[in-house]
């Protein structure tokens, strides 16, 4: 994020924002009852029930008891629904002085073409993602909201790993050095956008995404740094682009955000996008298939509760049959430890 971008934030929105960050942390001794109580009633976790809404039941009844296990589910649904609209207050404080600012990086090479026209699909349309009201393109600076304040605020904070070089050691993961032509589907706020111009500096990049405030946001990223990314409101499942006009085509952290239908015909849309011989390479969540059964409820618990409607059907599935189902050849596909996260999926089409 360049300087000018990042929000000087008032008094009250920083202490606001800092207190949900810092709040996580203070709440570890907490954490670790939880853990303890957890080791404690499941002695056997093979022997939990395989259906997971069953073994959800039954940990929630078995934990029920457990105070500590209540103060983190109560503090834990205070974040979920408070995130986003500490956020958007803190915001509102410096509006006045950003918004100049924010119409300044509207202009420069990098481009949005906004399709007002376009029928929003259902699993997207309206959808409280992250369990913020409205979804992604609830307020008229969602992108900007999200990614000055949420990302770089709470989530770098609070996530482990590292968030930003994350994607920078993704990006920097395909078999070539030099791309010509890429494509970002759900590009976003353009994060991973941004990992990529920086990875491969002379390539020309193009983002799709469904929600316009975030490409907006992305926008601004790039004029920021002088990059010239044309930024397209589409869905990255139908492009619009003529075949084979990519060399490299990427996703990072998309795919658990819509559902499995719209994943397979994601991965084929990226094979009929990319020119012969080009890469793909498409980051998400862990597998549910990498974890143990307590492992899996806990990640299954985080996004059921935290306002993630897709992930469970998305982390459940085969993304490297998927790929190869596509068409893509040479498919590999490896999860990053300690935490098996990201997952990364990357094969290319024959030449
Ligand atoms: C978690 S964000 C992606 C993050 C981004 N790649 C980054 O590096 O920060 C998910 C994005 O996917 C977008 N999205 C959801 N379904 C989509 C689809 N079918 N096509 C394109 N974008 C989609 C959402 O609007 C949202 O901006």
């Amino acid at each position: 994020m360049s300087e000018e971008l990042h929000a000087r934030l008032r008094q009250r929105g920083r202490a606001s924002v800092d207190f949900l960050a810092n709040f996580g942390f203070g709440m570890s001794d907490l954490r670790n009852s939880v853990e303890e109580e957890i080791q404690r009633i499941v002695p056997d976790p093979d022997a939990l029930p395989d259906d997971l809404d069953q073994r959800d039941a039954r940990m929630q009844q078995s934990l029920g008891a457990s105070q500590a296990y209540r103060a983190t589910q109560a503090v834990g649904e205070w974040m979920a629904t408070h995130h986003g609209l500490v956020a958007k207050h803190a915001f509102e404080e410096v509006r006045e002085e950003m918004e100049p600012i924010l119409k300044k990086f509207e202009q420069g090479g990098s481009t949005v073409e906004a399709n007002p026209d376009m029928e929003a699909p259902a699993y997207w349309d309206g959808v409280d993602f992250h369990r913020t009201a409205g979804g992604w393109d609830e307020h008229d600076y969602q992108g900007y909201i999200h990614a000055d304040i949420v990302h770089t605020r709470l989530v770098a904070k609070t996530f482990p790993g590292g968030i930003f070089a994350q994607r920078r050691m993704v990006a920097a993961l395909p078999p070539k050095d030099h791309y010509d032509k890429i494509i970002d589907m759900g590009c976003s706020t353009g994060h991973f956008t941004r990992a990529l111009q920086e990875t491969y500096p002379d390539a020309e990049i193009y983002g799709v995404d469904l929600s316009l405030k975030t490409i907006q946001q992305a926008q601004r990223l790039g004029n920021a740094n002088g990059w010239s990314w044309k930024l397209y409101q589409r869905p990255g499942e139908d492009t619009g682009f003529e075949d084979e006009t990519f060399d490299l085509a990427t996703s990072y952290i998309l795919l658990h955000e819509i559902p499995a239908d719209t994943i397979k015909a994601l991965f084929k849309e990226a094979f009929r996008v990319l020119k012969p011989g080009g890469d793909m390479i498409m980051s998400d969540v862990t597998r549910y298939a990498d974890l143990d059964k307590l492992a899996m409820w806990r990640a299954d618990a985080g996004a059921k509760y935290g306002g993630e409607p897709h992930w469970r059907a998305s982390a459940s599935l085969d993304l490297a049959q998927i790929a190869r189902d596509a068409g893509f050849v040479d498919v590999t596909a490896k999860a990053f430890d300690p935490f098996k996260y990201p997952y990364v999926v990357q094969g290319h089409k024959p030449e």
